[in-house]
């Protein structure tokens, strides 16, 4: 059996890795549609060997459409979601529009796939950051409960879009040729600099970024009162993210222990070697589908404590692989139709 597929926000930074991925893990496409804003009308994609036209996305795109794979900002998935569902597809969203409303399963399938199953029309992508980090600490969680999580990221330009990342690189060459840089994604210049994350901060000082992690981290590990914080920063890096993460657990867990948890968890490929002080990289991890992991180490300052860092694709598994794999999964289990219809 296949599938037809809209893809919306299709000239996007995060779209054209969907368009990559479909091709590239046979997803069973039996028609693409791929949706995007009026200025993209008239531009050509190749799919595979064929040229599909992208056309402005309108209540009547997702006729005879079973999935939609959709990253083109919150704004575009609240305006076009319930649509897509009353049309009959599936919507696949990677905005935070979504995301904390509880009938929308949050998703990483290697987490909790369970959680699909319970989909009504809308299913969310989570936030990049939190993506790759669950990634890394959930399998340890199942074996040892993990109390507190203090997070730290070096986000690349790749979560603000394409237009972002060549900001960055337009920066970059301007301050080599001794010019002044333009900013006009981002509210300072990112090349050779870093600031903390510019997204709305909230009364206790926390930007939105930073409570994307622990609101969603709670939802996909179902542990409301988990103990979460992070300090997100932008860093000029294209396309991976790291982070740093200190873990309390309940009970001790060893750093043999946990390495021992991580060389087997889907998803995680841990990447260390202390002699060499070879670690995780952005520049490994870019175009990559594991989450890297390295520097497992004790805490010296907490007897339950465990320090690691953390390297990922923002792209990929920080949101358009983790999404077809939320597609996969769906086909596999035969979970396309939703037993009601979500009142978002
Ligand atoms: P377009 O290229 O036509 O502007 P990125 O995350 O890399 O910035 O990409 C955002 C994606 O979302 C692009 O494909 C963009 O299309 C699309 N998009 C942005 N705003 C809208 C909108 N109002 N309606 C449909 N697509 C949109």
């Amino acid at each position: 059996k296949s599938y037809s597929v809209a893809i919306l926000g299709a000239t996007g930074a995060v779209g054209t890795e969907l368009l990559s991925l479909l091709e590239e893990r046979h997803f069973p496409v039996a028609q693409l549609r791929l949706l995007a804003s009026p200025r993209s009308a008239g531009t050509i994609v190749t799919f595979a060997g064929e040229n599909i036209p992208v056309e402005p996305v309108s209540d009547r795109s997702f006729d005879d459409i079973d999935i939609v794979l959709a990253s083109a900002g919150g704004s575009t998935s609240k305006a076009y979601a319930t649509k897509a569902v009353a049309a009959g597809a599936v919507f696949i969203d990677n905005s935070s529009a979504f995301r904390m409303h509880p009938d929308v399963p949050l998703v990483v399938p290697e987490v909790n796939p369970q959680v699909a199953a319970t989909h009504k029309g809308i299913i969310a992508n989570p936030n990049c950051t939190t993506i790759l980090m669950n990634v890394a600490v959930y399998p340890l969680h199942q074996v040892s409960p993990v109390k507190r999580i203090v997070a730290a990221t070096y986000q690349s330009a790749s979560g603000a879009g394409a237009r972002a990342m060549e900001e960055v690189k337009a920066q970059a060459q301007a301050i080599l040729a001794g010019n002044t840089p333009i900013t006009e994604i981002f509210p300072y210049p990112l090349a050779f600099n870093l600031f903390p994350h510019n997204t709305p901060l909230n009364d206790q000082g926390y930007c939105e970024e930073e409570m994307k992690m622990v609101n969603e981290t709670r939802k996909i590990f179902a542990e409301p009162q988990l103990q979460i914080t992070a300090t997100c920063v932008r860093v000029p890096v294209l396309r991976a993210h790291s982070e740093a993460i200190n873990l309390e657990f309940e009970q001790c867990l060893s750093v043999a222990e946990a390495k021992e948890i991580l060389s087997q968890a889907p998803g995680v490929r841990v990447v260390e070697d202390f002699a060499a002080n070879y670690f995780p990289m952005p520049i490994d991890a870019s175009g990559r589908d594991e989450v890297l992991v390295g520097r497992i180490r004790q805490d010296i300052s907490h007897p339950r404590g465990l320090e690691l860092w953390l390297c990922g694709d923002q792209i990929r598994k920080g949101a358009a692989l983790n999404a077809v794999q939320i597609a996969e999964l769906l086909v596999a289990k035969n979970l396309l139709q939703p037993s009601e219809v979500a009142a978002v």
